[in-house]
């Protein structure tokens, strides 16, 4: 449990049991606990394979109901007047089945949803039959066909909030309300002086891309007021950026915000909204710190901070207290989806010096290679009291890269070279064992830890399924499913199976540092007589719900993985859950066609091909049946190895 900080980062949602298996409790009770590795045999037994998401529907619930009730509790405490919403942008992840959860179980708590885009917008205004009251936010680029059927939507009788990001949006907006006799609630999403911090600062401050200044937002009420709309002016918004690590820049923002509602107010708009943005962090490496991939604040003390700014500032303007809503996608949906993928495979550096060998080498070869002596002299080294650890380190770096140069001038063999590998593996492994024995590595022995780990195959797409972490360095929680109460034996970093170097992990949570350059792993199980194979081993990627799925692309033409709906289920039968949905991922003739490939082109082609074979005699009647079944059945199949 301590080598994964599973504690730190679950946030009561994930825990190990007796049998040494990860646990998801989707309500923070230890008394309700579903098993991933049951889960995961209930899988393969109705033949869905990994790579897999597992959506947990009751653990989004009870997300969502957690940031409820910590407004609401800071509602009462600071005795607010106004009420809260939370509204879910729906490019966190747009994914149909989990936007209807979320649908579902905010319009309980009254929730809403956000659009940033046309399509966006057409899903959003569907998947909102029949909800009239529920909060609709839209953000983004507009054209006139979307501002009219914004328009149009407010006629219909749906609570719909256009936000103003440029000017013209605003014209834009008049004219179609007046056009449609409708009297629209418009937003303005400002540009605060005040900014995030981290990988997403750039969306605020003044240089933004979007949002009004202070000059413009004066202007856009002047304008509202020569067409007789100031009352139409209902809500102000800001956005600084997604995962804020640190709550005074929260506070800042919302402080200066309020004032600038506070002003616009006074001066005649029809204020009753203010929209604190998104950005509400997760604490991905569980060390509750500013860093980039962790929060030093609680939706507790982040409700509180806003609830309590935005009531101080209005007070001390004598004005009531607006309606808060913020768009807090990543912190309502992060937690409730993992990925579980499976391990191919592996490869490791030996450590282990074979000396006998290299000294039967020698003799065969009857040649003294002068950096073979210098790495034996130097493993010994190593065995002496006092040793100077790094001292030793580096004449091992010398002998190799001279070995190394003799070895490119054609003065070293083959084997006198494999033997040289070996021999520096072996000292690298003795002295990383010997410096952390004795505490912190010294800065010349920092990478060796990487150097010598292992490299695990495991069966994803780096692109496809952490895409974040790819591209900007997101760190998630990643660690096995079983075998958790045995001590994991090796370090390894991880690689996926497209044929990108990028498509790898060598950055993994770390408590006590920014991150560290390996993982803990346990070593593979084979079985099997003749033909060795892997036991299965599965590890869990966690806190995916946010942005993974819909970044994702098709490096190599590997797709969507397929996801499962998993719910607790109380009542008396086998396993604690059900399966809910199953969304099967892409398949091989489905990718194809992303890229405008016709699978039954594809497959007349090659059975010409396979004929015109058969008739040279290249290939025998089965065989041509053999390969036109592979390719037959490969384009209906996983786009994953199976
Ligand atoms: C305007 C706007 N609102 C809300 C969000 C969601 O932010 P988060 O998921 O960090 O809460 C974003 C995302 O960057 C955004 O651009």
């Amino acid at each position: 449990m301590r080598t994964y900080g599973v504690r730190d980062w679950g946030a009561g949602y994930f825990g190990i049991n007796e049998a040494g298996h990860m646990v998801v409790m989707p309500e923070k009770d230890a008394r309700r606990q579903i098993d991933l590795y049951e889960v995961l045999e209930g899988l393969r037994d109705r033949e869905i394979s990994t790579p897999v998401i597992i959506r947990f529907r009751d653990l989004l619930k009870h997300r969502l109901t957690e940031i409820r009730d910590a407004f609401d509790s800071a509602i009462r405490d600071h005795a607010y007047q106004g009420a809260y919403a939370c509204i879910y942008p729906v490019k966190v992840n747009q994914q149909r089945q989990l936007c209807e959860e979320v649908r579902d179980i905010g319009s309980q708590l009254g929730f809403g949803l956000e659009a940033g885009s046309k399509p966006e917008l057409l899903a959003v205004l569907g998947l909102t039959e029949n909800l009239p009251t529920m909060p609709i936010v839209c953000n983004g680029f507009k054209d006139s066909e979307f501002i009219e059927t914004v328009i149009l939507a407010t006629k219909l009788g749906r609570h719909i909030i256009p936000v103003v990001e440029r000017f013209s949006d605003l014209e834009l907006l008049v004219k179609h309300a007046k056009r449609y006799n409708v009297r629209p609630r418009i937003g303005v999403r400002a540009k605060p002086s005040a900014r995030g911090s981290g990988r997403w600062e750039s969306s605020g401050g003044m240089r933004s891309k979007f949002g009004l200044t202070v000059i413009e937002l004066l202007h856009a009420l002047e304008f509202l007021k020569q067409h007789g709309m100031a009352d139409c002016l209902t809500m102000i918004h800001f956005h600084i950026g997604s995962q804020i690590g640190d709550i005074r820049h929260i506070k800042s923002a919302v402080n200066e915000l309020a004032h600038i509602y506070c002003e616009l107010k006074k001066l005649g708009a029809g204020l009753d909204t203010i929209d604190v943005g998104g950005g509400m962090g997760i604490d991905y490496d569980g060390s509750q710190s500013d860093s980039p991939s962790s929060v030093n604040y609680g939706v507790p003390e982040y409700a509180a901070d806003i609830v309590y700014r935005v009531k101080s500032v209005c007070d001390a303007a004598g004005l009531p207290h607006p309606r808060i809503l913020s768009e807090s996608g990543r912190a309502m949906v992060a937690h409730s989806s993992l990925l579980i993928m499976d391990v191919l495979g592996k490869t490791h550096f030996p450590t282990d010096p074979d000396l006998d060998n290299v000294r039967a080498l020698m003799q065969t070869e009857n040649e003294r290679p002068q950096p073979i002596l210098e790495l034996i002299d130097a493993y010994e080294a190593l065995s002496q009291p006092r040793v100077n650890i790094v001292e030793v380190y580096h004449d091992a770096v010398q002998a190799r890269d001279e070995a190394m140069s003799l070895f490119n001038l054609g003065y070293l063999s083959l084997s006198m070279r494999s033997a040289t590998e070996r021999l520096f593996w072996a000292v690298g492994r003795k002295a990383l064992t010997l410096a952390q024995a004795k505490g912190e590595l010294p800065d010349d022995l920092i990478d060796l830890p990487q150097i010598l780990s292992d490299i695990y195959y495991v069966n994803f797409s780096l692109f496809q399924s952490l895409p974040d972490h790819w591209a900007i360095d997101q760190l998630f929680p990643i660690c096995p499913i079983h075998r958790l109460h045995e001590e994991p034996g090796r370090r390894a970093i991880l690689a996926d199976i497209t044929c990108d170097s990028d498509g790898q992990v060598d950055k993994f949570i770390d408590k006590k540092s920014s991150h560290k350059p390996v993982l803990e792993l346990h070593d593979l199980k084979y079985t099997g007589n003749g033909e060795l194979k892997p036991e299965p081993y599965y590890l869990g990627v966690f806190l995916l719900g946010a942005y993974q799925e819909v970044l994702g692309d098709l490096h190599n033409l590997y797709g969507d993985t397929h996801v499962v709906h998993v719910s607790f289920d109380d009542s008396p039968g086998v396993g604690d859950w059900d399966l809910d949905e199953v969304i099967e991922g892409d398949t091989v003739k489905e990718v194809l066609s992303y890229v405008q490939y016709d699978s039954e082109d594809l497959v007349r082609s090659m059975r010409r091909d396979v004929e015109r074979a058969v008739k040279g005699g290249t290939l025998s009647v089965p065989e041509a049946q053999n390969l036109l079944k592979f390719y037959d059945s490969g384009m209906e199949g996983y786009t994953y190895l199976e």
